[in-house]
C-alpha cells in the first residue's frame, strides 16, 4: 500500500518533469519547420529573413529575400533593377550581406546597373567612384578594369579628386564615363588612385530586425502562416547551446536521469521522508542552469560582434596586403572566407577565430593592443 503510493506520486512527478522539459519544444510557431538550407555545401547558410525559394516554404522568408541556386550550386538574389547576383556571405547577427557579380565583371554592374532600389537592401559604406575610358592602353600606376578593357582602350575606376581633375583635363587621353555610388566593403583611402572594383559589394537591412534575436541564440520567425508579425522563439535561458545540442542533452541526459531520479526518489521516500526537497535534484539537472563563469578578462559578445568583418574576394585583397594567413589557426585565407581586422592594428584573423580569442583576451593576439571599445569609424583597404 504504501510502495505503491511512492510509486503514484513518483510516477506523477515523473511525467511532470518530462512535460516540463519538453514544453518549449511543443510550443511550435510557423517557424517550427524553417530549417537552415544551403544550395551546395560551403555556400551560406540560409535561413529567416532569407530563403531558398524551391526549397523552403514561402512562410520561412521575408518579402524581398527570396534567394535560388543556379546549376553550378550558387546562390543568386535578383535585385529588382539590378538583376542577378551571386550571395557571398551573410551576417545574421549585423543583418549584412556580400554579393558579387556570377559573372565575374562586377564593376560592370556597378557601371551600368547598380541600384537598389525596390529590394529591403542599402549599402553600408557608399563612395563615389568615376570611371573613365581611356583611348590607348597606358601605364600611369592605375589599376585597369580588366573585363572592361581590351588591347585598344582601357576603363578605370576612381575615387581621388585629384585623379579625376588630371584625367578631366582636354588634352587627356581619356574620357569620363560617369560616377556611380558604390556601396563597397570599406570606404577607400583618397590617396589611393584606382581599385578594380572586384572586391564584394556590403549591403544591409532594416526589415525585419533579427539580429538582435539571433546575438541571443534565438530563431527569428512569422508568427502564423497568415500574420505577418515577427517573433522570436526558442532563446535559450542562458549559454548559447545550438537547437540540436539541447535536443540532445534534453533527451540524452534528460530522460536517464529522470530514470535514475526516479530510482532514487523511491528509494527515499521509502527511507527518509522529508529529504527530497531539500536537495532540489530538478536544477541539477537542467542543462541551463550549470554554474557559468561569472568574469572573462576577455571582451562581451555584443563588443565583438561590432567588430567590423571582411568577406574575401576573389582577389583575396586585406587591410594589410602581406597578411594571407590566418595566425590564430595556421591556415591560409580563403576567398569567401569572413575575416575580422583588429580595428586599432589591423591585423587580420578568421571571425571565427578571433571571436574565440576575445572572449578569453582583450588584446590583439599579434601585437598584444587593446581595441578599442568602439570599432572605428572607417577602415582602408590598401589596393596597391
Ligand atoms: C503553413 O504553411 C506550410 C507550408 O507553406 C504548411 O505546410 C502548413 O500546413 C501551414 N500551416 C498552417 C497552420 O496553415
Ligand atoms: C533606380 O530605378 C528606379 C526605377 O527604375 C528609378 O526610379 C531610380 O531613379 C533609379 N535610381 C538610380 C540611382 O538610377
Ligand atoms: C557622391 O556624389 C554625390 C553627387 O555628386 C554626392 O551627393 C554624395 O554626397 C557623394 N557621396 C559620397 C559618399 O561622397
Ligand atoms: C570605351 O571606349 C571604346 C572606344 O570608344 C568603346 O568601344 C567602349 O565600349 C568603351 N567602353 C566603355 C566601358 O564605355
Ligand atoms: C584594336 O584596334 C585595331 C585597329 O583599329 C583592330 O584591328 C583590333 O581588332 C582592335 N582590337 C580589339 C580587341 O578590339
Amino acid at each position: 500500500m504504501h510502495i505503491l503510493k511512492v510509486f503514484t506520486t513518483s510516477t506523477t512527478f515523473f511525467f511532470f518533469f518530462l512535460l516540463f522539459f519538453s514544453m518549449p519544444y511543443l510550443a511550435a510557431t510557423s517557424n517550427e519547420l524553417c530549417l537552415n538550407s544551403f544550395c551546395r555545401h560551403n555556400e551560406p547558410k540560409i535561413h529567416f529573413p532569407f530563403r531558398i525559394k524551391s526549397r523552403q516554404p514561402e512562410s520561412c522568408g521575408y518579402p524581398g529575400f527570396d534567394l535560388f541556386c543556379n546549376e553550378a550550386g550558387q546562390t543568386l538574389m535578383k535585385l529588382p533593377y539590378s538583376g542577378e547576383f551571386m550571395v557571398q556571405g551573410i551576417d545574421y547577427l549585423t543583418q549584412e550581406i556580400w554579393i558579387n557579380d556570377p559573372k565575374s565583371c562586377l564593376p560592370k554592374v556597378i557601371l551600368f546597373h547598380i541600384n537598389l532600389s525596390g529590394s529591403p537592401f542599402k549599402g553600408v559604406n557608399y563612395q563615389n567612384f568615376t570611371f573613365f575610358n581611356c583611348s590607348e592602353s597606358f601605364h600611369l600606376g592605375v589599376t585597369p578594369i580588366v573585363c572592361l578593357s581590351d588591347s585598344n582602350y582601357t576603363v578605370f575606376a576612381t575615387s581621388s579628386a585629384r585623379v579625376i581633375e588630371i584625367f578631366s583635363t582636354t588634352s587627356s587621353p581619356c574620357k569620363l564615363i560617369k560616377t556611380v555610388s558604390v556601396p563597397v566593403q570599406f570606404p577607400f583611402e583618397e590617396q589611393i588612385l584606382s581599385s578594380d572594383l572586384s572586391d564584394d559589394l556590403r549591403l544591409t537591412w532594416d526589415e525585419p530586425g533579427c539580429g538582435k534575436c539571433e546575438s541571443q541564440g534565438g530563431q527569428c520567425g512569422f508568427k502564423s502562416n497568415s500574420s505577418h508579425k515577427i517573433v522570436c522563439s526558442h532563446i535559450p535561458q542562458s549559454g548559447r547551446l545550438p537547437r540540436g545540442a539541447r535536443y540532445a542533452i534534453t533527451i540524452g541526459v534528460g530522460v536517464p536521469t529522470s530514470l535514475c531520479f526516479l530510482g532514487l526518489l523511491c528509494f527515499l521516500c521509502g527511507r527518509v521522508k522529508s529529504s527530497v526537497r531539500r536537495h532540489r535534484p530538478i536544477q541539477e539537472l537542467n542543462p541551463s542552469i550549470a554554474p557559468q563563469p561569472t568574469f572573462f578578462l576577455g571582451l562581451d559578445g555584443p563588443t565583438i560582434e561590432s567588430y567590423p568583418k571582411i568577406v574575401l574576394g576573389e582577389s583575396r585583397r586585406l587591410p594589410k596586403p602581406d597578411d594571407h594567413m590566418c595566425p590564430i589557426c595556421l591556415s591560409e585565407y580563403r576567398p569567401k572566407e569572413t575575416l575580422k581586422p583588429i580595428p586599432e592594428c589591423q591585423h587580420c584573423f578568421h571571425a571565427a577565430c578571433i571571436d574565440e580569442w576575445l572572449k578569453l583576451n582583450a588584446t590583439c593576439p599579434i601585437c598584444r593592443n587593446p581595441p578599442p571599445l568602439q570599432p572605428l569609424p572607417a577602415l582602408s583597404v590598401d589596393v596597391l
